[in-house]
């Protein structure tokens, strides 16, 4: 019998290559296709109809993205074709085929006025271009397709790909002392645990249980930029000083939201998600890069 297909778009992007690292234990169940810009360019909306024209898979799995969150507010018409237009191109396509979706968005739909975990369900108001298009994004998936999946996700880093985790180890391996930002709060997200959970609805869903819609996924618990650096210098036995600034001391293009924590109860009850708290994960991961050399 033929296996289901995956696609995976974005696969030198973080998420889509940890999915990549993944795919070789579901390699009896499922077939996949992970794909780039040049098989897939979500750009261009010829590429992105000729590929289902050859292409029908099971699961669409979309990891590409426009993810410069500075750059975005001066290149807007890029971010928006990246992170709405293709989505909605692609939701079309997938409703066509009866492809179940997989998309992922971002805390920052959300305001970050919010002083509690933020629900499925609460008012999204982005306070950034990026967040804003990822917002609409959202909706045209949902509106395109009704068997779509979108997953929020935070902070996201892995032992691949440009990060925070990463510059911090550089920096701290370069200075005495850095200054990091201390009054945003939100959740570290491992993309390694990102994508086992992926795999896992993917799973759930091949055996019927199946539930469309917005979902939250971050590590456990909360933390801040200045905590998490922090942690990080502990967790690498590096010694650099790290100071607490504040978001006004360190002005960048996109505004970012003050709160961004999410509740993860929607994903762990449908689902049967566990998550694990943001301190492991990074020792998860801090682990890989000292195999790789990195550390
Ligand atoms: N990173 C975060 O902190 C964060 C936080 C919240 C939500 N998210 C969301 O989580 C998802 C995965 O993020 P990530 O961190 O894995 O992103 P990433 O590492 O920045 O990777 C994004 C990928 O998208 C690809 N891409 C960009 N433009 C493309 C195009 N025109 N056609 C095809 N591919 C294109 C990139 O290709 P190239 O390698 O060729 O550039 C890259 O492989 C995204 O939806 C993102 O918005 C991320």
């Amino acid at each position: 019998m033929q296996k289901p297909l995956i696609v995976v778009t974005g696969k030198n992007g973080q998420l889509g290559w940890e999915l990549m690292q993944l795919a070789q234990h579901y390699a009896n169940d499922f077939e996949f296709l992970f794909t780039d810009r040049d098989q897939l360019n979500l750009a261009d909306e010829a590429s992105i109809s000729q590929f289902f024209q050859t292409h029908q898979p099971a699961y669409f799995i979309n990891c590409a993205a426009y993810t410069a969150v500075d750059k975005a507010e001066s290149e807007q018409d890029i971010a928006y074709r990246i992170n709405a237009q293709a989505v909605a191109e692609i939701a079309h396509h997938c409703s066509f085929s009866n492809t179940i979706l997989i998309h992922f968005s971002t805390d920052y739909v959300f305001d970050g006025k919010g002083t509690t975990p933020y629900a499925i369900n609460t008012p999204t108001s982005p306070v950034n271009y990026y967040g804003y298009t990822k917002r609409v994004g959202e909706q045209l998936a949902l509106e395109n397709h009704s068997s779509t999946i979108i997953i929020r996700t935070s902070w996201v880093y892995s032992s691949h790909g440009h990060n925070f985790v990463k510059t911090m180890l550089r920096l701290m391996k370069e200075r005495d002392s850095i200054k990091v930002v201390a009054d945003q709060k939100g959740c570290p997200t491992y993309a390694a645990d990102l994508a086992a959970a992926t795999m896992n609805i993917i799973t759930a869903s091949q055996n019927g249980n199946f539930h469309p819609g917005i979902f939250h996924y971050s590590n456990a618990g909360e933390t801040n930029w200045y905590e998490f650096a922090k942690a990080i210098r502990d967790a690498a036995g590096l010694t650099c000083t790290v100071e607490p600034i504040t978001t006004s001391e360190y002005p960048t293009p996109a505004k970012r939201p003050g709160y961004s924590v999410m509740d993860l109860s929607a994903i762990t009850e449908q689902y049967h998600i566990q998550t694990k708290v943001w301190q492991e994960s990074l020792s998860n991961c801090l682990a890989v890069l000292k195999e790789e050399g990195v550390k």
